[in-house]
């Protein structure tokens, strides 16, 4: 495989509900995403953008398809190993921020780096380089219900990026975040890409986050395709 492609996704077919009423949501995506690209997903709502990121994020098992992260076929690993690989190449902005409502800013950005094993001390250090490199490092301490939408959404991205992940799926990174707030988050998304020379997929109903990337594709009825 090319060593410039991170992910790479074939024929995911994925549906929800029992085999007598079943709905059909991807009907054999496919998809291949290099180093430091970032892209957007639009369509409308209910199209399955979320569904294509659980798959490619390795967290739902499509119903068919496989998809290749740095290489690896994810979902042929066991799930020990799959789990490795996600930790150590995926990081997740989910729709809803999803930050633990119990921690600060601070401690919820360390997260990944104590499930993973390090110390207190390192995995601090590494969440303060990061929230000043987002612009919120005055709300650290701070937790999540005290802070604006736009600092959780910092907050989050801090959270994805700070194992150094290849490639970030990214769920309404913008949603409900007022236009200067949405055009910051995106302006930070360009730059955490070039920097790190990371790729991000971005699933979004926002014209303006579409528009500032370097592809775009559009999900309906099921089939992914690119805007050319
Ligand atoms: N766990 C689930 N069980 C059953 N149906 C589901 C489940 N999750 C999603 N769906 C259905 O699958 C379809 C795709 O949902 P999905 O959340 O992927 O859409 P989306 O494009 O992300 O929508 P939005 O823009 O509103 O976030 C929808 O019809 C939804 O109702
Ligand atoms: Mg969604």
């Amino acid at each position: 495989m090319n060593k410039e492609i991170v992910l790479s996704a074939r024929n995911i077919h994925c549906s929800y509900g029992s085999a007598d009423s079943s709905i059909k949501v991807l009907k054999g995506a496919d998809l291949t995403i290099k180093v430091g690209e970032v892209v957007a997903v639009t369509g409308p709502s209910g199209s399955g953008k979320s569904t294509l990121l659980h798959a490619l994020g390795l967290l739902e098992r499509p119903e068919k398809g496989k998809v290749f992260i740095c290489g690896e076929d994810g979902w042929a690993l066991s799930s020990r190993k799959r789990a490795e690989l996600r930790n150590r190449k995926i990081g997740f902005v989910f729709q809803f921020h999803h930050l633990l409502e119990e921690f600060t800013l601070k401690e919820n950005v360390m997260m990944p780096c104590l499930i993973a094993g390090e110390s207190d001390e390192e995995a601090g250090k590494k969440a303060e380089r990061l929230l000043e490199r987002v612009g919120i490092i005055h709300r650290a301490s701070h937790f999540p219900s005290r802070v604006s939408g736009g600092e959780r959404q910092r907050a989050a991205i801090a959270r994805a990026v700070i194992m150094k992940p290849d490639v970030i799926l990214a769920d309404e990174p913008t949603g409900n975040l007022d236009t200067d707030t949405s055009a910051e988050v995106e302006k930070l998304i360009m730059e955490l890409a070039e920097e790190g020379r990371r790729s991000f997929i971005l699933a979004t109903h926002s014209q303006d986050l579409a528009s500032a990337v370097h592809r775009r594709f559009f999900l309906s009825s099921g089939i992914l395709s690119e805007d050319e």
